[in-house]
């Protein structure tokens, strides 16, 4: 293989990327990972030549590489980065380099165009890839067919972005769930083969990977060296990890991920191109946190990130459910103005016939039968107690007991003439549609001007079966989710102060894709604690904590049953933007006192919280957890040590915090503002005078003793360097 073709050593975050880049064939990633230091031109044509692969037995006459875009002319046995046919007619590309464009971007980021072509298929692929200055690199492809090419359509079955994976990464690690269980982890070697995670949900999914990560043996979260993926994209959607016993040149095999198509969903005419998402991939010498903390410094840099202090939020839904009621509700907004509470959100049951969850979704209309004057009285109300105003809405959805549903029976996303099988009652409006789409910009802009809203709470309760554009019979999972995508930016451009939650039936539409044009997920429907502590600690492998809505439950969770002290639920809902779920109208005068302790403490450590660096100790007992953020600069941090369950050890030990600077010295501080104390049977020596200094290696090096506690307990630690 040639080594003096043009090789890119692009360099950020303490990560290192090498794309060759020859005159002839398509380019390649020669190495993504650890930072290589500065390379001259010599020290570059040298690590060229020593990636070319020996040639076993059986196998290809020449070396070969894994290229940007692998596939069988490459040599390429495995999962290819395009397929689909000509009418009728196999593709297979030779790609050869025809451009290459480098270029540094506002934000910092390293960019870099890769134009190839296929003359005789007449297809080009432009591949941008960007190395922000945090480390995360991003990649997508954009296919075109020149507009002379054969008048046969191209159907497109994948186009995916496709990195290389090294032999060292042999274990592999995902999340799956499903509703109140979201983001749970799965883990295991990486066999040999595919590890392949498809969504066919038409969002993202309670079951989504999230962040599909592969590994050195043994990587935690603080140790290892680990290489991830995610598809920023919110329909159907593949994520995979393949090795071969052959290995691909340079690699093992591939990570990577894109955009699922259905049959036919997209169909190139001559001069037509299809663009795969962003797929954000991180690499990380020090463990998941590593991973974690660059993606969260990229997201804190984008500049729509929330920047403002997240309000606290009291959420209507398990305090009233579809029970709306002026005077309760303007009596619960009293309580949450008095507790502190900054937003308050109207769920569901405030529209046309919504009585419950059988009737009404389309019709965004306020219903006279409950609101003869409109939201204003509780608005003005809501205002007047000096909280900002947020209302629910499921702008996708449709009940057949509606209105819409009886005025526009052809709106819904089915094929022509069926209804697809009722989930939640409610069926899908096709937003692919462009008159459906301006229905539902100009109704919700409507509300927002009229109320003056501060936020939506956006959701999506359903999965999407049978998408098909009745129309046209076409497949219409990407154009829904285009479309959708096109509402949130309409209305977002009409009004750039509105924020706007993802939440699909909990968790299931947390990804990047919706988070270009949304200000937060809902990562649950559980608001239990325990359950809660899980689904945030993995959720936050992508978003920090400001992105993730976490509220405080009642004292009985109402999706498990299960009862949480008011400390643990509180110390939970502390490490999100956080909320109360409750209907504070019936708390005790203790409750609220602890309640108006706790959002104090909110407000104090919030800069923190929504703005350090995500931190979770490798800790050997199953059954406790510490966690916490620490100040980028490494002047203060917040843990939280939690007892899960009970453990066979009767004391659990000196336990390390993570993150500090060895260096310095800090005062660790037991913060009992809720005055919950311990619950268990005893602290440790330290904390009865509440407070230790000690080195910064020795917190992170030696530990500290942890009390012994109750299960479904946890401990709020801060963290001040001080002078010594
Ligand atoms: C599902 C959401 O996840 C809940 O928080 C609530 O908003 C309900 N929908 C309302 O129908």
């Amino acid at each position: 293989m040639p080594s003096s073709d043009r090789t890119l050593h692009l360099r950020a975050g303490e990560v290192s990327v090498v794309l060759h880049v020859p005159d002839a064939g398509p380019p390649a990633l020669l190495h993504w990972g650890r930072d290589l230091g500065a390379l001259d031109d010599e020290v570059i044509d040298a690590l060229v030549r020593s990636a070319v692969p020996p040639v076993p037995h059986s196998a290809l006459d020449e070396p070969w590489w894994l290229t940007l875009l692998p596939g069988e002319a490459d040599g390429w046995s495995g999962h290819p980065a395009v397929s689909g046919h000509v009418g009728g007619r196999a593709l297979h590309p030779r790609w050869r380099t025809a451009g290459l464009a480098c270029s540094a971007e506002e934000s910092g980021a390293q960019a870099v165009e890769v134009v190839c072509r296929d003359d005789d298929l007449q297809l080009t692929v432009t591949s941008a890839l960007r190395l922000e200055p945090q480390g995360v690199l991003r990649a997508r492809h954009t296919l075109e067919r020149d507009p002379e090419a054969s008048v046969d359509v191209l159907d497109l079955d994948a186009l995916e972005v496709l990195l290389p994976v090294p032999e060292r990464a042999t274990e592999v690690l995902d999340l799956t769930g499903r509703w109140c269980r979201e983001r749970t982890p799965q883990r295991g070697p990486l066999p040999r083969g595919t590890h392949l995670r498809e969504s066919r949900r038409g969002r993202t999914g309670h079951d989504a990977p999230l962040v599909l990560s592969v590994g050195t043996p043994g990587f935690g979260f603080r140790s290892g060296e680990v290489w991830g993926v995610h598809v920023a994209w919110s329909g159907d959607h593949v994520h995979l990890a393949q090795r071969l016993p052959e290995g691909a040149g340079q690699a093992a095999g591939v990570l990577g991920g894109g955009e699922l198509l259905r049959p036919g969903e997209v169909r190139l005419p001559p001069g037509g191109s299809y663009t795969t998402p962003w797929l954000v991939a991180t690499w990380s010498g020090e463990g998941l946190d590593g991973a974690a903390q660059r993606l969260h410094r990229w997201l804190r840099a984008r500049p729509r990130h929330a920047s403002s202090p997240r309000p606290l939020v009291l959420n209507t839904w398990e305090a009233v459910y579809f029970q709306h009621d002026l005077d309760r509700l303007r009596h619960l907004a009293d309580v949450a103005a008095d507790v502190g509470v900054e937003r308050f959100v109207l769920d569901d049951g405030w529209f046309r016939g919504r009585r419950g969850d059988t009737a009404g979704l389309g019709d965004w209309h306020v219903d006279p039968a409950v609101w003869p004057d409109g939201l204003h009285p509780l608005v003005n109300h809501v205002r007047a107690l000096g909280m900002q105003v947020g209302l629910w809405v499921e702008p996708e959805m449709v009940n057949l007991d509606s209105d819409l549903a009886r005025d526009h029976p052809d709106w819904l996303l089915a094929p022509a003439g069926r209804t697809p099988r009722p989930w939640r009652h409610q069926h899908v409006l096709d937003l692919g549609r462009a008159e459906v789409r301006q229905h539902l910009v100009e109704r919700l802009s409507a509300l927002v001007q009229e109320y003056g809203l501060d936020f939506l709470k956006w959701d999506h309760n359903r999965d999407v079966h049978e998408g098909v554009h009745g129309a046209t019979g076409a497949p219409g999972v990407r154009g829904q989710t285009l479309g959708a995508y096109a509402v949130l930016d309409e209305l977002r451009s009409r009004h750039p102060h509105l924020e706007i939650e993802s939440c699909a039936s909990g968790g299931a539409r947390v990804d990047l894709g919706i988070l270009e044009r949304t200000d937060r997920v809902w990562a649950s429907d559980t608001n239990d604690a325990l359950e809660r502590q899980a689904i945030q600690r993995w959720t936050g492998q992508l978003l920090p904590p400001e992105l993730v809505g976490s509220h405080v439950g009642p004292p009985v969770a109402h999706t498990t049953g299960r009862t949480g002290q008011l400390a643990f639920r509180c110390l939970a809902a502390l490490f999100g933007h956080g909320g109360i779920e409750w209907d504070l109208t019936a708390a005790t005068d203790e409750e609220l006192a602890v309640l108006a302790r706790w959002s104090a403490l909110y407000r104090e450590l919030r800069s923190l919280l929504h703005g350090g660096d995500v931190v979770r100790a490798d800790v050997e007992d199953p059954a406790t957890w510490l966690h916490g953020v620490v100040a980028p600069d490494r002047s203060r941090a917040v843990f939280s040590w939690v007892r899960l369950a009970t453990s066979v050890d009767a004391r659990p030990g000196r336990v390390r915090l993570p993150g500090l600077d060895a260096g310095r010295t800090y005062r660790v501080r037991w913060r009992d503002d809720l005055g919950a104390g311990i619950s268990g049977v005893a602290p440790p020596r330290w904390m009865e005078g509440t407070e230790i200094t000690l080195p910064g290696a020795v917190l992170g090096g030696a530990g500290l003793s942890m009390p012994i506690t109750d299960p479904g307990t946890a401990v709020l630690l801060t963290v001040d360097a001080v002078e010594r």
